[in-house]
């Protein structure tokens, strides 16, 4: 199977979104633009999904959004990778910058760069030159720029405020006169300075948090850091979205932390995501969610979760 057989939204999902029959919603779509997958549903080609959503009213611009924390092990890259695999079979043209060294964004998605291969820290300074090639086409709609190692090199060679601000920018530039119109940044859990230039890209800033103190602390910590620089840098401020992960209802330290965000920040978006243990069974497998069928919270809640981050709301007719 090809990542792309495996990657695609499903009739069956698109008419429970829209509430309506999965006969009726295969009504809206080309021959062409569906997939047989089983005897339950057909896939939507991403061609097929963004000619219906455009249709009704979707926007397709250019979007560069950051995922950013200083406290680790929160979500970070399991944001990324299930934003950016979910994105692509909406018809979004995705791109995946990983910029954490540790490069879990690269080895989730299957695309560990060999020694020699070219990464951000190689491609930075000449993404018009270098950039294309380094790219890892995973899809027709789905690409990386993967990391490694060396990418922790770009502390010691990102010295100057002016590089600092124009690095990711320049990458994200060249993205988009590549075609891509959506890029999904992984950053490492810091604030080193390849994350201070992924907050100078940004349009939009994810921040995931869990329920403990250190998750919190991290949340005020990374608020105030993308305030400093945007005022330094004099950049407009990037919208900002709390993605408050591992929710557990049953859980009185879950409910605690949900009611002190909401209290703290009642006016910053918020989305949920329960704890599944599926994030964990399809990282094992070499998946995502979004490569899987199966039914179950985590693909909901990652699905309401992008639909509201790329405002894919069918306008009523
Ligand atoms: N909603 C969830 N329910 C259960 N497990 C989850 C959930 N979200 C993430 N995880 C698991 O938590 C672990 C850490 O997640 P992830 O690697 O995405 O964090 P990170 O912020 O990128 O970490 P780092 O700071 O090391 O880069 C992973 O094993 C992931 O599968
Ligand atoms: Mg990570």
């Amino acid at each position: 199977m090809t990542h792309e057989q495996y990657s695609l939204l499903t009739t069956r999902e698109l008419a429970a979104k829209y509430g309506t029959s999965i006969g009726e919603m295969e009504k809206q779509f080309q021959p062409e633009e569906l997939v047989p997958l089983n005897a339950a549903t057909n896939g939507v080609t991403p061609q097929g999904i963004r000619r219906f959503l455009e249709a009704s009213g979707v926007s397709y611009r250019f979007r560069v959004i950051a995922h950013s924390t200083m406290r680790g092990g929160i979500g970070k890259t399991t944001a990324t990778i299930s934003t950016a695999v979910r994105a692509a079979q909406y018809g979004f043209k995705t791109c995946v910058l990983d910029l954490d060294p540790q490069g879990s964004s690269s080895m989730a998605l299957g695309a560990v760069p060999d020694d020699d291969d070219p990464i951000f820290y190689d491609i930075w300074q000449r993404p018009e030159e270098l950039l294309a090639e380094a790219l890892v086409q995973l899809s027709s709609h789905l690409s990386i720029l993967p990391s490694s190692l060396e990418n922790a090199l770009l502390d010691a060679s990102l010295l100057n405020p002016g590089s600092q601000k124009k690095a990711v920018r320049g990458v994200c530039d060249q993205l988009r006169l590549l075609g891509f119109d959506t890029v999904i940044v992984d950053c490492p859990p810091s604030l080193g300075i390849a994350v201070i230039s992924a907050i100078c890209a940004a349009q939009t800033i994810v921040i995931p948090v869990g329920s403990d103190a250190f998750s919190l602390k991290g949340l005020d910590l990374t608020l105030s850091e993308i305030n400093s620089i945007c005022d330094t840098f004099g950049l407009p401020h990037p919208a900002v979205r709390i993605l408050y992960t591992r929710h557990d209802q049953r859980e009185t330290v879950s409910r605690n932390a949900l009611s002190k965000l909401t209290e703290r920040y009642p006016n910053l978006p918020l989305a949920i995501i329960r704890t599944s243990s599926e994030f964990s069974k399809v990282l094992a497998a070499g998946e995502t969610i979004f490569t899987r069928y199966a039914k179950n919270s985590a693909r909901e809640d990652y699905d309401r979760h992008v639909s509201e981050l790329l405002e894919i709301v069918r306008q009523p007719e």
